[in-house]
């Protein structure tokens, strides 16, 4: 049985942090209201001139350092964004050249928050089948380019950033003690798009747009959407929530992953929560938690670790990992 394996992870924030008071200057807010409907304290926004790719870059050659993996082993990089660089060519073709890579190949996914549970389960797909031995999996944004920052509903909710796992494949052992990642579960429900997108593109508007949202009804789907695809997935795995080590949740609101760890009956305690740090950062806030669970120590080899999220489309998934 062929298993892929995240041997390493990193991330990276842009620039100083943007409190909630300095957000309270430019929109009118509160750090009451934002703390408390959301659990955000604060959020990084990327520098003008500071491109998705160069967060991406950061956050790959930490991972690649932490994994002790060179540029010339990789033969895949699968790069999670809603906020390219440019329409076209793929933001992972820039992070590919800037890593001096000139083999294999890099794309980009979009399922907007889901994007890292995509990317994974793709390149995962793609080790299984014998495509690719060593891969780079990057969730990397700049929402602070799409953006209404006269719309207090939703600037206030998101921040810039990047993570990224290293995969390597190998041989599990088809047992309960086979670690690497053993389920991927993805959805998506298109009937949903009013409820979550960018009112622009090169289709349509030829202008990039901005955000908008229906906060209330992409709550609700959330809760009810994001404990399915966990039981889904763990079923997937031969596991059940009892088993889980560490639900390491899409960041999009401590409400959520509340909401999410109470109806799975999971502990609190469980829950790698850093949305209060960098607030949603959409594709980039999985790899964003995992890193920092990772690098504190709290994941421990031999751990069950749940990753799951949903975000526009609406799309949402898991993955499960035993570390
Ligand atoms: N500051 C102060 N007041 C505000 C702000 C703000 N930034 N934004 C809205 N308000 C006001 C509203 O105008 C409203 O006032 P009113 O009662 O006078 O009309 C009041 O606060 C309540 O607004 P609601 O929209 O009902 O607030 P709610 O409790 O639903 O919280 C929130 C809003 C935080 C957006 C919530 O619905 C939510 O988190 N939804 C999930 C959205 C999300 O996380 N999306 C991310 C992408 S999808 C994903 O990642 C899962």
């Amino acid at each position: 049985m062929i298993r892929s394996h995240i041997v390493g992870c990193g991330a990276y924030l842009p620039g100083d942090p943007v409190s909630n008071e300095a957000l309270a200057k430019r929109v009118d807010t509160s750090d009451e209201w934002i703390q408390q409907r959301t659990g955000i304290l604060q959020r990084h926004i990327a520098a003008d001139g500071e491109l998705t790719s160069h967060l991406a870059l950061k956050a790959a050659e930490r991972a690649m350092a932490h994994a002790g993996v060179k540029a010339s082993e990789l033969d895949l990089i699968v790069l999670a964004t809603a906020t390219p660089d440019e329409t076209f060519p793929a933001t992972a073709t820039r992070v590919q050249a800037e890593l001096g890579m000139t083999r294999g190949a890099a794309f980009d996914v979009q399922a907007v928050c889901s994007g890292f549970v995509y990317g994974l389960s793709v390149a995962d797909s793609m080790m299984k089948s014998g495509m690719a031995g060593t891969a780079l999996v990057i969730g990397a944004e700049t929402f602070s380019r799409i953006l209404d920052w006269t719309d207090r509903t939703t600037c206030v909710l998101f921040g810039d950033g990047a993570g990224a796992v290293v995969l390597k494949v190998g041989q599990g052992k088809g047992d309960a003690t086979d670690r690497g990642i053993l389920a991927n579960v993805l959805h998506s429900d298109g009937r949903h798009h009013d409820l979550l997108y960018v009112d622009g593109g090169p289709s349509s508007t030829q202008k990039t747009g901005f955000l908008r949202m229906q906060g209330k009804e992409v709550f609700k789907h959330a809760v009810t959407n994001l404990a399915a695809v966990v039981d889904e997935s763990l079923g997937a795995a031969g596991l059940t929530s009892a088993d889980v080590d560490w639900i390491v949740p899409h960041q999009a609101n401590k409400r959520i992953l509340d909401g999410t760890a109470r109806k799975l009956g999971i502990s609190p305690e469980k829950v790698v929560v850093t949305v209060d740090k960098h607030a949603n950062t959409s594709a980039a806030s999985i790899p964003l938690a995992l890193n920092e669970a990772v690098q504190d120590g709290r994941v421990k080899p031999g751990q069950i670790v749940l990753m799951e999220a949903m975000g526009g489309g609406l799309t949402w998934g898991a993955s499960v990992v035993r570390w």
